[in-house]
């Protein structure tokens, strides 16, 4: 079991704060006591409760004061990967990271602890086999750039540093499962390609209660997987969302036809069966383990 730390309420900086996971993780915070400086690149778009900061590419963030930091900002992965999209998802990762480990390197007290977004990417195409934070990195474009933005962060001084590879987000408000959930209303969802790869997923606030486990608990470091302890078939998935929105689920989307969208397809079409082992070892409570009832909270 991890030695948690909840007392005294920290302050935690977040980069990305304006988005799906940093307001969510936000807001949480702020309801544990925490004080949240929100880093953006539009600072002057508050958000409530939290005090905010500049984050750019182009120097380093005033980390000043902040106990703990969140590092979630980066261009999104969803939709086409044009050479001009891939050159900006890669970038805002590593150069966003390498400012932050720039300014940690001038800190008389750097941050306790920098918790890192990475995401599940970094594992490539995995087939069958289960996968855990010690399984070496695959290949593809989003594997790595995992790694380099691992490296990024673990080039820091950060007083401990966290790696939290992230699956799949489900959430109300935003990532996949809105776009995904008015094409099964529709009566128009199906299995994706042959529906036998593995989806590693997790609900947002199991992933946003992980993210603030990794603060306050001190015997954590390295790379940790940010997803459900029971991944499924992309045919399971298609079964229980369809379930879930009372619609049959006839239509099949065949891998040539997902080819359309680039190199992306293989986020919808390759194979990861993640295991979150450390989250598990260290008693991380998950509050939805199962698909079902994640997508019946959700939905
Ligand atoms: N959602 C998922 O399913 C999922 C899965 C695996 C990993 N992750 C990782 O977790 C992190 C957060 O995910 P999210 O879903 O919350 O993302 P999100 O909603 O797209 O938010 C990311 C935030 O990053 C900042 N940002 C966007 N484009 C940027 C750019 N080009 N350069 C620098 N900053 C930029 C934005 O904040 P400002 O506009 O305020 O600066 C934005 O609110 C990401 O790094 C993502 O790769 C997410």
């Amino acid at each position: 079991m991890a030695s948690q730390r909840r007392l005294p309420p920290m302050n935690i900086g977040i980069t990305g704060a304006s988005g799906l996971i940093g307001r969510r993780l936000s807001d949480l915070a702020l309801r544990r006591g925490h004080e949240v400086l929100a880093f953006s690149r539009t600072p002057e778009r508050r958000i409530p409760g939290c005090t905010m900061r500049l984050f750019s590419q182009d120097a380093p963030p005033n980390l000043e004061s902040c106990e703990a930091l969140v590092h979630l900002a980066g261009e999104s992965v969803l939709g086409l990967w044009t050479s001009a999209k891939k050159q900006r998802i890669a970038q805002s990762r590593i150069l966003g990271t390498r400012r932050i480990a720039e300014s940690i390197a001038t800190m008389p007290h750097p941050p306790e602890v920098l918790v890192s977004g990475s995401a599940i990417g970094f594992y490539g195409e995995g087939g069958d086999s289960e996968i855990l934070e010690s399984t070496p990195g695959g290949s593809g474009f989003l594997a790595q750039t995992s790694r380099d933005w691992e490296a990024e962060a673990l080039a820091s001084k950060a007083g401990r540093i966290v790696l939290l590879r992230t699956g799949l987000v489900l959430a109300r408000e935003g990532g996949a499962l809105p776009l995904m959930a008015r094409i099964f209303r529709l009566g128009l969802g199906g299995k994706l390609g042959s529906g036998s790869q593995w989806m590693s997923w997790i609900h947002l606030d199991d992933l946003c209660r992980l993210f603030l486990f990794c603060v306050e608990n001190q015997s954590l470091s390295g790379p940790m997987n940010g997803t459900a302890p029971w991944p499924v078939r992309n045919v399971d998935f298609t079964k229980a969302l369809a379930t879930q929105v009372r619609r049959p689920a006839f239509f099949a989307m065949p891998a040539f036809a997902l080819r359309w969208l680039g190199e992306f397809s293989h986020e919808l079409l390759d194979s990861k069966r993640v295991l979150p082992s450390v989250a598990c070892s260290h008693g991380f409570p998950f509050q939805f383990p199962e698909l079902s009832p994640a997508l019946a909270e959700l939905l």
